[in-house]
Formats: C-alpha cells, sequence, structure tokens
C-alpha cells in the first residue's frame, strides 16, 4: 500500500495561474482484499469442537441470528463455550428478527444493529447467523454494516441453505440494496446437512455426532486496487471564469448520466451544479442529469435518509456507468458514500467537498457512515471516491465557525504525525479564518491531506484499529452525541484532544508544556477545550463505549509531543485519578 504525495504542491504559487490544471494533493493506492472461507465438519455443535469457535475468534461475545429445529443445538454449544470461559456471552435475537421477510431495508439492519449495540458488541466481536433463510441475507448486511463491518460467520445445517450460502457475491436486499462483505465465512455442519429430512417428514432434531476428522476448508478472496486522486482544482463547476480548464469532464463517462446530491447551505450552490450540469447536458456531455439538494441538519446523517437517496438512484435506473456526484460537507458526503456503498452493491461516486473538514478528513478516506442507534457512525463502511476535488472557492462562504472546525482536523493531524504543520498553525491559522489565499494557508491543507493520506494508506480499512487518526475522536464522538451544548463535530474533537492531552500528562507520558501549547493553540483558534460532560465520573464512565469501539481496548490516541502520537492500550493505566485530574485541569484551563 502506497501513498503517492506531489511535493510541488506544498510549493506551488499563492495564486496558481488560470491555466494551471488541477494539481495533485495526494493519492491512495491500496489493495482491496477480501477473504472468503468455507468450512465442512462434521459435529460442527459438538461441545468439543473448536472449529466454530476458531473461525468466530477473537469474538468474545456474540449476536446470535437463528431459526429453526436445530436453534436449541446451537444454543447449548454456546452455552458450553460460555461455561468454558471461549465466550463472554451471546444474544439470540427474537424469533421474528431471525425471519424478517416481511421487513424492508433497512429497518431489519437498524433492528439488528440496536440489538447488536444492546448485547454489548464491540468491534472484533461477531455475528453467527445459523439455519435463517431468508433472515440470512438481512443477517449478513447488517454484519457488513455494523460498526462499518462486523465479522459474520454463516452455519448451515440445512440442505436448502447450502446453495444460497455458498452462491457468493454481494449480498442483496429487496429495494437495490446489495452489500459486498469484507469478509465471509461459512460452515457447512455434515451431521445437519445428513438429518436434513425429505420434503414432507417432520425433522428430527439429532444430537450433534462427535467429530471424527479434522475440518475441510476452502479458502478464496476476491481482490480489487484501489487508487484514488484528491486533486485541487480551481473553479470546480467551469462557471467562474472563461476559458478555465474544465477539471470535472475526466471523471463524467462519455454519455453518463450524473446524479449530483447538494449540501443546500444556499441556493447559490444548488444552481451552480444545475447549470454545470445542465450545461454538459445541453452540450450532449452526459445524457442526463438530476440535482437532489439535501439540508443538512443534526439527523441528516441517517439511515432514513440512506434509503431516501438509494430510492431516487433506483428511480433514475443509475447504473456503474453513471456517476453520483456528493457535494457538500462532512455530513453530505457521509451520506451519500453509505447511499453509494449499498447501492446494487457499491456504485461509483465523486466527491467535491465543500467544508474545510471536508478537504483534509471526510472527503479524502475511504470510511462512509451514518448515525443509528444511538451511535455516531454505526452504520456504515469503506467505499472510495472516483476522485475528491478539492475547490477552494468553498470557503469564500463558509462561516468562521466551521473554518474553526477544519483546524481542529488539521490541529488533529497535525499533533500526532507533523510537528512542522503543528508549528505552522501556530503560526498561520488566521490566514484560513480571514479567508486569506496566502501560501501558508494553502501549505496547511496540503500538509494536512498529505499527512492524513499517509495514515490511511498504511491502514486503509482499519484492520489495525490503533488508528493515529482516531486522536480526540474517542470522546470527542461521545460529546457529539450526548453533549447538551451539541456541538459540532470538530467543536466535539477539540475537546476529545484536550481530554485525551491531559490524560497523556496525567498518565506520565507528556509534559505538561506541550499540552499547554496544545490548549492554548485550541482557544486561539476558538475552539472549546472544555464541556459538561467533562466530569470524572463520566469521562470515566464512557470506557466501555470507547473500547467496543476499538475491540476491546481503549486504544486512546495521545501524543507524546507535538507532531508524536502513541497510544494508552489497557485500562489499568486509566485510574480514577487520572480522571480527577482532567476534570480538574479542563475546568481550570477553559476559564
Ligand atoms: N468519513 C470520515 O472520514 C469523516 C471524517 C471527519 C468528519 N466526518 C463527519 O463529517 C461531519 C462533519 O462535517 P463538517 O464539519 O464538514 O460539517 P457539515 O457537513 O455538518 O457542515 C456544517 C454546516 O456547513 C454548511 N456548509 C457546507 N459547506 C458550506 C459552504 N461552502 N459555505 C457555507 N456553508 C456550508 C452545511 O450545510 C452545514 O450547515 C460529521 O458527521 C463527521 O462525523 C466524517
Amino acid at each position: 500500500m502506497t501513498v503517492t504525495y506531489d511535493q510541488s504542491v506544498t510549493d506551488f504559487p499563492a495564486t496558481p495561474e488560470r491555466e494551471r490544471g488541477p494539481s495533485l494533493l495526494g493519492r491512495l493506492t491500496a489493495e482491496d482484499i477480501r477473504p472468503c472461507r468455507t468450512i465442512v465438519s462434521a459435529g460442527l455443535l459438538h461441545p468439543d469442537n473448536l472449529t466454530l469457535l476458531r473461525e468466530l475468534s477473537p469474538a468474545k461475545r456474540l449476536l446470535v441470528i437463528s431459526a429453526g429445529m436445530r436453534k436449541p443445538q446451537l444454543l447449548r454449544y454456546l452455552d458450553a463455550q460460555c461455561d468454558r470461559g471461549h465466550l463472554d456471552g451471546y444474544y439470540a435475537v427474537p424469533e421474528h428478527l431471525a425471519s424478517p421477510d416481511a421487513y424492508p431495508f433497512p429497518d431489519v439492519v437498524d433492528s439488528l444493529a440496536r440489538a447488536a449495540r444492546s448485547a454489548g458488541l464491540a468491534r472484533r466481536d461477531a455475528f453467527l447467523i445459523h439455519d435463517c433463510h431468508p433472515a440470512a441475507a438481512a443477517a449478513l448486511a447488517a454484519a457488513a454494516l455494523f460498526r462499518r463491518h462486523t465479522p459474520a460467520v454463516r452455519v448451515v445445517t440445512d440442505l436448502a441453505c447450502l446453495r444460497p450460502a455458498l452462491s457468493g457475491g454481494p449480498v442483496r436486499l429487496r429495494g437495490a440494496v446489495g452489500v459486498t462483505p469484507r469478509q465471509s465465512t461459512v460452515a457447512i455442519d455434515l451431521d445437519g446437512i445428513a438429518a436434513t429430512p425429505p420434503p414432507v417428514a417432520p425433522p428430527r432434531a439429532d444430537p450433534p455426532g462427535r467429530p471424527t476428522a479434522p475440518p475441510v476448508v476452502r479458502e478464496q478472496a476476491s481482490r480489487r486496487t484501489i487508487d484514488y486522486p484528491v486533486e485541487l482544482v480551481r473553479d470546480v463547476w467551469g462557471l467562474r471564469e472563461e476559458g478555465s480548464r474544465d477539471v470535472l469532464a475526466p471523471w463524467l463517462p462519455e454519455r453518463a448520466r450524473v446524479f449530483a446530491v447538494v449540501d443546500a447551505y444556499s441556493r447559490q450552490a444548488v444552481d451552480d451544479v444545475t447549470r454545470s450540469l445542465r450545461t454538459r447536458w445541453e452540450h450532449r456531455e452526459i445524457s442526463g442529469f438530476g440535482v437532489r439538494p439535501v439540508t443538512v441538519t443534526a439527523g441528516t446523517k441517517s439511515l432514513a435518509a440512506a434509503r431516501d437517496l438509494i430510492t431516487r438512484f433506483d428511480s433514475a435506473g443509475l447504473g456503474p456507468h453513471d456517476r453520483i456526484l456528493a457535494v457538500g460537507g462532512g455530513t453530505l458526503l457521509d451520506l451519500v458514500g453509505t447511499a453509494a456503498l449499498v447501492y446494487r452493491g457499491a456504485t461509483p461516486y465523486m466527491r467535491v467537498p465543500t467544508t474545510l473538514v471536508g478537504f483534509i478528513d471526510a472527503g479524502i478516506g475511504l470510511k462512509v457512515g451514518v448515525d443509528t442507534a444511538g451511535g455516531k457512525n454505526l452504520f456504515g463502511g469503506y467505499h472510495p471516491p472516483l476522485a475528491c476535488l478539492v475547490d477552494t472557492a468553498f470557503l469564500d462562504t463558509l462561516p468562521d465557525a466551521e473554518i474553526r472546525c477544519g483546524l481542529a482536523e488539521a490541529i488533529k493531524i497535525a499533533a500526532v504525525v507533523d510537528g512542522e504543520l503543528f508549528d505552522l498553525i501556530e503560526r498561520s491559522f488566521t490566514d484560513l479564518l480571514d479567508h486569506a489565499d496566502t501560501l501558508d494557508a494553502r501549505r496547511i491543507l496540503a500538509l494536512s491531506v498529505a499527512g492524513m493520506l499517509r495514515e490511511l494508506a498504511a491502514n486503509p480499512f482499519e484492520d489495525t484499529l490503533r488508528r493515529l487518526p482516531d486522536f480526540g475522536h474517542e470522546y470527542g464522538h461521545l460529546l457529539e452525541s450526548h453533549s447538551p451544548l451539541r456541538p459540532r463535530h470538530g467543536e466535539a474533537v477539540s475537546v476529545g484532544m484536550a481530554v485525551s492531552t491531559r490524560i497523556a500528562v496525567a498518565t506520565g507520558r507528556l509534559d505538561p508544556g506541550e499540552y499547554r501549547r496544545l490548549v492554548t493553540l485550541l482557544r486561539r483558534v476558538g475552539l472549546p477545550v472544555h464541556d459538561p460532560c467533562c466530569t470524572p465520573a463520566r469521562l470515566a464512565g464512557w470506557l466501555p463505549d470507547i473500547c467496543a469501539h476499538k475491540g476491546g481496548s481503549p486504544h486512546l490516541v495521545i501524543c507524546t509531543s507535538m507532531g508524536t502520537g502513541d497510544f494508552i492500550d489497557s485500562v489499568d493505566e486509566l485510574s480514577p485519578a487520572v480522571f480527577t485530574d482532567v476534570g480538574r485541569a479542563l475546568a481550570e484551563d477553559s476559564r
């Protein structure tokens, strides 16, 4: 996995020539490998047979979706594994969720996500899907999307389920929805298959036989290369400057239809997109277009909104040759990315971010997601865009509060990976707040994108949950959901950075002077460093939530000096005294 970074971008002139084409801010290249395992075993549900347990590893908690005659056998097997300490627990969903043929998308997936959340499933825990065809498709989709991917093992003990389980490809649901899991495992229980009754006789619920032979394992994988650029462009809609280079055209296949979903922060923003696409249509460059304005509110990133977009894509008959265009801030990009991810099993799309957070974070990565079950981004996945086109002219209308939020994300990446960028932000952040198109403002943008892309390229699908770009987000996400002040994403991340950095001081990992430097910068930028939720009890009480999202350990990102990040990997380091210190220090520093 590599990321290429065009160094000239940091040195480009403050005012680029009009003829100058797009400048490459960075490019993300990664291999997307999706393993697919099939295991055939006799006595799969015999308590002494650890084959299934191994396939579920490292999961400690399970969401069980099972229906049919052999469910009691499965539950006895799981009870035995809990008694032996191999599992911490499982939750078997009620029958109606294991046979959800009548439920449309996304209701059943949402219900399963809620069940998984209340069952305390952490990342790296798993769904166990057993004998519940046709509900299995919804369960597999829910697993693929819960916390952006939760492993699922599908146990087949019935001949009727065998063919659909082995058919491969995306999991298809009604309503043009398709999901390709990041990993799939099918475990075939030979005892069950052998005991499958003829269609008329009542099925026998035979006790499982003892395992007599090792399981047969078949491994396959699908592979594709992901490769997309983040380009700095001028005049993305080709409306402002006579004779300027058309930067969108290379991304629109001839005769494609284009469906733009646009952040309706102003009428002008929507009109610009419409005019640009209409002109292309009149010139027969594209064969049709649609523009869907979306007013961004606190509830915009929802499953219902994603379903609404999918229905519109479907009504427009969009196919892989057509293009979805996401134009807006992080909220809109996440929403459209999620809809594109599940529309017909992933449909190509482009991003045109319109906020600073979009330029340096939400627009350039692979992650997409919407909120559900009371949690931020609990439903989503990884769906790289074809390209991300960054046009700094959008900053002209962006309110100061949103620029500050973008600066929070720039400070985040600087604090944990790039000390030079941190110095630069300290010196020149006012250029961005003043909307001044200076070399320093552009260098802040370019270095922030480069730092973020480097981190993403090393871990594009979050195979490791020790992620430096999560700095400030562990507590930030919780504050975003729970604080009575309803902070913006960047404001919540700012408080989250202050919390984590103070934790670093209280655990002896950071010099107090460096903490003060960070807090001073955040406050100079106009970002908050405290929130009413930052009481010692609340901060300590959120640890299980943080651990659930990080696979069972906090992996709390801290900086050990400005520009160098590290992790707190064990809750043992986070004593009540640490949180007492954090609560007191933040309250003082916010005065
Ligand atoms: N997927 C990711 O990797 C990722 C990374 C960071 C943030 N996010 C998500 O992004 C969201 C926050 O995004 P954001 O900070 O960009 O805010 P936002 O998208 O919520 O936009 C903030 C406000 O600015 C308005 N706006 C957008 N562009 C404008 C412009 N050019 N001029 C005037 N107003 C404009 C919007 O309509 C909205 O009212 C959060 O939901 C967060 O979870 C996702």
